[in-house]
């Protein structure tokens, strides 16, 4: 048997409770060290962990189990033991945390590490390989407790974006991995939790997007089909919460603008601090809603941005925030301001999705500006695995397999804009996100939208919603 124990000190700015409660959900791993691939918790009382190890690149699967969990004392200490099975190798972590002042303290970190016999010669490469990797999670967790904020992309990655194509390798796990800083740990609780809405909570990134922010300690208001669907999603969430959070369930079918208007009434009585608007859908077919529009611009156009310009002007006297969920298609296209129901042209899915996000996009733009107060974002998950992405783009899905996000991984950017103070009374607001940068709005000549276009849009728009 061959042993190697890590020690490391590291003093946080983040209070003792903060770092607590991020390290006790210890699935949070994957947000900040750079050797996990993935970690999940595999009990509703979070206390058993299957993590994908990234071993040179290759994915080693370990379970951990937290076997003491000390929560902070009267003293200002803490304590968190997790033992880690993987195949040939165990591992025992302890995490002990001090307070040293109201927003900081120090977490002393010691691993001991047991593998099956290695050669004398090869200890030193072990204990260097070791050093390395606690080194790297340790820079991880001060990132990500402390380094959240908006990232700024390298040049390589700018050029990348600018060609399309190349950019879009990032829309894989690969782009999330190489996010600088990807913890989600500004809790939304305390004497006024944060209220917050969602809508398509029912499946994919909109279910785990309000796992994260049970987990944050938000009061949520679901939005969905269907009242099982919705109860069986409210009890997928609940569990993420470490102590009991409120939540309401709303029933809506957002292809109906009459439906929409309704919710919207309901969402303005709620006086939520965050609407995300994430339902959406894309078709193989085209077909018309039941008020006469093209199905995919009214699910992914019409009804968001209704919602959006109902509770703009309530969100903007109480600086609340407003997030748009569109896609990384949209650099494809353009807005088709003659056709924008494809009624002279071949009806094609993607194309419909893409223009109607893009469109959304636009309008969000015009009303970010209008209310100085309303942070309104918009921004692109990447590409996830999600039951949409399943059945929408089959053959896309099977090919990509792995290399998709999970739901949670693809849901980032919009949790951390839910939730991050920075994002408070309409800051930074109207801009386009991707993995926590703000990136352009079009890439391929001839797709972004003039002023005038903007204009003819919101026109177009109006008309929908009043005829
Ligand atoms: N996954 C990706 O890679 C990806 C990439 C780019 C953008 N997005 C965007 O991310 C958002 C979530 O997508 P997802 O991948 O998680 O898809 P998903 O698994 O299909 O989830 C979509 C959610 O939207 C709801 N929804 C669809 N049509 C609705 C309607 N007419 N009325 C009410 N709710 C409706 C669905 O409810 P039902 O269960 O009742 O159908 C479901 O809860 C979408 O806006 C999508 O365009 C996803």
């Amino acid at each position: 048997m061959t042993t190697l124990n890590l020690h490391r000190v590291l003093p946080l700015k983040r209070s003792l409770a903060d770092v607590f409660r991020y390290l006790r959900d210890f699935d949070n791993i994957e947000q900040w060290d750079p050797g996990v691939f993935t970690a999940e918790r595999d009990d509703s009382a979070a206390s058993s962990f299957a993590l994908e190890l990234n071993v040179l690149g290759r994915a080693v699967p370990m379970r951990y189990t937290l076997d003491v969990c000390e929560p902070p004392s009267a003293q200002g200490q803490a304590r968190l033991v997790l033992t880690g099975v993987g195949d040939g190798f165990t591992a025992v972590d302890t995490l002990t945390l001090s307070a040293t002042g109201e927003a900081t303290c120090t977490l002393v970190y010691r691993a001991d590490i047991s593998t099956a016999d290695v050669p004398g010669l090869l200890k030193p490469v072990l204990n260097c390989w070791g050093e390395r990797l606690s080194n790297a999670a340790m820079n991880g967790l001060k990132a990500a407790l402390e380094n959240d904020g908006p990232a700024s992309p390298g040049m390589a990655e700018r050029m990348a974006e600018r060609l399309v194509l190349p950019g879009m390798i990032n829309y894989t796990r690969r782009g999330y991995r190489q996010m600088p800083s990807r913890g989600l740990s500004r809790y939304v609780d305390g004497a006024n939790p944060q209220r917050i809405g969602i809508s398509g909570v029912t499946s994919g990134l909109g279910l785990a997007c309000a796992q994260q922010l049970a987990r944050l300690g938000a009061d949520l208001v679901l939005v969905g089909r269907g009242t099982d669907r919705l109860a069986q999603a409210a009890a997928a969430i609940r569990p993420w919460a470490s102590h009991a959070i409120r939540i309401d369930c709303v029933e809506a079918e957002l292809s109906s603008i009459a439906a929409t208007r309704d919710l919207a009434e309901q969402l303005i009585g709620l006086e939520l601090d965050v609407w995300i608007n994430n339902a959406g859908a894309l078709f193989d077919e085209q077909a018309l809603t039941a008020d006469g529009l093209e199905r995919t611009m009214a699910i992914n156009f019409v009804s968001p941005a209704l919602l959006t310009q109902a509770l703009a002007p309530s969100f903007a006297r109480r600086g609340g925030r407003i997030i748009q969920v569109v896609s990384g298609g949209l650099y494809t296209q353009g807005i088709t301001l003659n056709d924008m129901a494809f009624t002279n042209e071949l009806f094609n899915g993607p194309k419909a999705y893409a223009r109607a996000k893009r469109a959304l996009l636009d309008v969000s733009q015009h009303w970010a500006e209008q209310y100085s107060n309303l942070g309104l974002h918009i921004m692109h998950p990447g590409w996830a695995a999600t039951p949409g992405v399943a059945s929408a783009l089959p053959d896309f899905n099977r090919r990509l397999g792995k290399r998709l996000r999970t739901p949670r991984q693809g849901s980032d950017t919009t949790v951390w804009l839910a939730s991050h103070p920075i994002f408070a009374n309409g800051h930074l607001s109207g801009r386009f996100w991707f993995d926590r940068a703000p990136r352009p709005t079009a890439l391929v000549p001839g797709t972004a939208t003039s002023a005038t276009d903007r204009q003819v849009l919101l026109s177009w728009y109006e008309q929908q919603i009043s005829s």
